[in-house]
């Protein structure tokens, strides 16, 4: 049993449930590379103000290099009884360099060293959560682009409402998830925050240069406040919110496909290697993905709520509760991770039916408001157009027929207003086509539109 780094004070030895109880191993053995960079940074700037020598920084850097090698090829094995990565870090460095290894946490607290390399393994985490949403995004676009002929029924209240087009609705999905990424760039400024020579709480006494260090690990300043630096998991809480955002854009877009892949809607069919079988029911197809994306939602969810309410009544400073910001934050993360995979394979593997979607636009009133917009034009004040046409529909439903199946001359019956001109109003492309307002479903906005994410994707893309 290795002997604790702190056991100076003690005169019994830790109780065995202590340890397992107070051990964050399970969460932090994913910090051992970000630990060990940080640990050469802090090791190199205590070269600089003459605390250890060239010769001493050089054999605990290679002994660093050594453990990672080792901790890569499975023969380090990290020792359950010394709490955490960064005590397993310090005791092989101890075990293999005797005094030298026990230079490495002068000026340097286990607060500040763990906020560190949380900081900077959440990073690389953050970054490749990026580059999902990147090629999520560009997915987006390529259906968009394919399916710009295509029209589907628009919903409110999952009612039909007015015909758009396929695109237009994976545009949407478009925005959704790059307001994501733009949280995700501005919290970024956060994370890039180093906490490092923060101390226990109150700073280091040896001259360390903060600046210096920030700049060599890659961030972008040092923590302007030590007691604030080793106290705030704001940034924690920040990539959670992030990736709960990310879980609810995903899981309303599940629940859309689990709709539509319905034998009822009938619009899309999601391809076999991405839904699963019935163990019974032969002839069963399930959308599976999609069902456990919206199910780990409310896990993710659930993260957040668990890290605010450990941090909300901690006194200011450094405290043990803390250190179960770990599982909330990787739970989080690798839910998200998965997420991003799995359904950007789906999406690109998805087959759109046409056919379904025609018939689904042409049946039902999708045309009601354009009918009305029609008699204003004529002069017919809106709210009497609405009544006129709100006539002309219920009769359509007594008699079972649909809008596109009136002429022109039984539209008479209901305004004197309506001239054979209104034909073209009973037409799903020419109603798409007339809501050409910015942003809008028609065609040439939709095109506007892919435009515009293209060039946005491509800057995050050359910024990430
Ligand atoms: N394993 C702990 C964590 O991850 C380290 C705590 C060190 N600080 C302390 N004052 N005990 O948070």
């Amino acid at each position: 049993m290795a002997e604790k780094l702190w056991a100076g004070r003690f005169e019994e030895k830790t109780n065995k449930d202590v340890e397992l109880f107070t051990s964050s191993l399970k969460e932090d053995y994913r910090l051992i590379q970000a630990d060990i960079c940080a640990s050469k940074v802090h090791l190199h700037e205590l070269r600089r103000v003459d605390l250890v020598t060239s010769k001493e920084e050089k054999a605990i850097s290679d002994c660093l290099d050594q453990l990672l090698s080792e901790y890569k090829t499975g023969t380090f094995v990290l020792k359950a009884d010394l709490e955490d990565v960064h005590m397993n870090i310090e005791a092989y460095l101890i075990d293999k360099l005797g005094d030298i290894g026990k230079k490495i946490h002068t000026g340097r607290s286990r607060n500040d060293q763990v906020v560190t390399a949380f900081k900077l393994t959440v990073l690389g985490r953050v970054e490749k959560i990026t580059q999902y949403l990147v090629e999520l995004e560009n997915t987006l676009i390529d259906l968009a682009v394919k399916n710009l002929h295509v029209i589907v029924p628009g919903y409110t209240h999952l009612q039909k409402a007015q015909p758009i087009l396929l695109s237009h609705y994976f545009l949407a999905y478009f925005d959704m998830f790059y307001r994501d990424i733009e949280k995700i760039v501005f919290f970024k400024n956060y994370l890039m925050e180093l906490p490092l020579g923060a101390g226990a709480l109150a700073g280091n006494p040896f001259k360390m240069n903060r600046q210096l260090m920030s700049q060599e690990l890659g961030f972008r300043r040092p923590t302007s406040n030590s007691l604030d630096s080793i106290s705030d998991r704001d940034y924690a809480l920040d990539t959670i919110y992030a990736c709960s955002l990310i879980m609810q854009h995903f899981s309303r877009l599940s629940e859309d496909m689990i709709l539509w892949s319905s034998e009822e809607f009938g619009f899309i069919t999601i391809s076999d290697a991405y839904t699963t079988g019935s163990s019974i029911m032969p002839q069963k197809k399930n959308p599976d993905v999609s069902e456990l994306t919206r199910g780990k939602t409310g896990r993710v969810f659930g993260d957040l709520l668990n890290l605010f309410t450990t941090i909300k009544g901690l006194p200011m400073g450094y405290n043990r509760d803390l250190q179960e910001d770990k599982h909330a934050v990787f739970d989080a993360l690798g839910t998200v991770e998965q997420t991003l995979k799995v359904n950007i394979g789906m999406l690109q593997n998805l087959k759109i039916n046409e056919d379904s979607m025609a018939r689904n636009v042409n049946s039902g009133y999708l045309l009601a408001t354009d009918l009305a917009d029609y008699l204003v034009l004529k002069g017919v004040p809106f709210r009497e157009a609405h009544k006129i046409v709100g006539q002309v529909v219920l009769d359509c439903v007594r008699k079972e027929k649909h809008l596109v199946d009136l002429a022109y001359n039984e539209l008479q019956n209901y305004s004197s207003e309506f001239m054979k001109d209104v034909m073209p109003y009973l037409d799903v492309m020419h109603s798409v086509n007339n809501r050409d307002s910015y942003g809008g479903t028609a065609t040439k906005c939709v095109k506007e539109q892919i435009k515009l994410a293209k060039k946005r994707i491509k800057e995050v893309a050359n910024n990430a």
